[in-house]
């Protein structure tokens, strides 16, 4: 049995995509924090945002995060909002591979651009931010997270250049000179 991996990140990362391609690489499960808060729910983040807010979103999300905190043989990809105290952090990191992926400003804006599955990033009615609003309140919103996200074992600053594949297996080089063996 080995520890687990955990991917943290901003939304638009690649914490998923990496996530998924990663564990197919090395034979472990993979699980998406979100998605497992969707399928136990049976409810859409967005319909759980609008139901119980973002104070409701987050109690359920440490719940469902500390369920899974210690499964080995595994690839969790968290949410963006998922790691926001010293205690999620620290134990994240006593039972797992934490990883920061990284990649540039600029990427994580024109990925996030036009999301509407994303209630953070929309206006109170419902409807998207412009490109400058949206700009700010990413900045706002790294600007509180980063601290945590810069604890990981690793940071991996993917370049959008590369594929999704190429960032994985440059992702697992960096994960095997980390002394973790898969
Ligand atoms: C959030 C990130 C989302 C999701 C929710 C809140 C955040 O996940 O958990 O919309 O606060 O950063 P992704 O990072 O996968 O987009």
């Amino acid at each position: 049995m080995k520890k687990g991996i955990v991917l943290c990140g901003f939304m638009g990362a690649g914490k998923s995509k990496l996530g998924q391609l990663l564990s197919g690489m090395i034979g472990y499960r993979f699980e998406d924090l979100d998605e497992e808060i969707q399928k136990y729910e049976s409810k859409t983040i967005a319909e759980i945002f609008s139901e119980v807010g973002e104070t409701g979103f987050r109690s359920l999300e440490q719940h469902y995060l500390s369920q899974k905190i210690a499964d080995a043989n595994r690839v969790l990809s968290l949410g963006g909002g998922a790691m926001q105290s010293q205690s999620t952090v620290d134990a994240i990191k006593a039972k797992n591979l934490l990883v920061y992926l990284s990649p540039p400003f600029d990427e994580i804006i024109i990925r996030l651009m036009g999301s509407t599955k994303r209630p953070m990033l929309l206006k109170p009615d419902g409807s998207q931010k412009n490109v400058d609003e949206l700009r700010s309140e990413i900045r706002t919103l790294m600007d509180k997270r980063t601290p945590f996200y810069e604890q990981a074992h690793i940071t991996f600053r993917p370049d959008p250049e590369w594929s999704p594949m190429r960032s994985t297996t440059n992702l697992l080089q960096s994960i095997k000179s980390h002394e973790y063996e898969v």
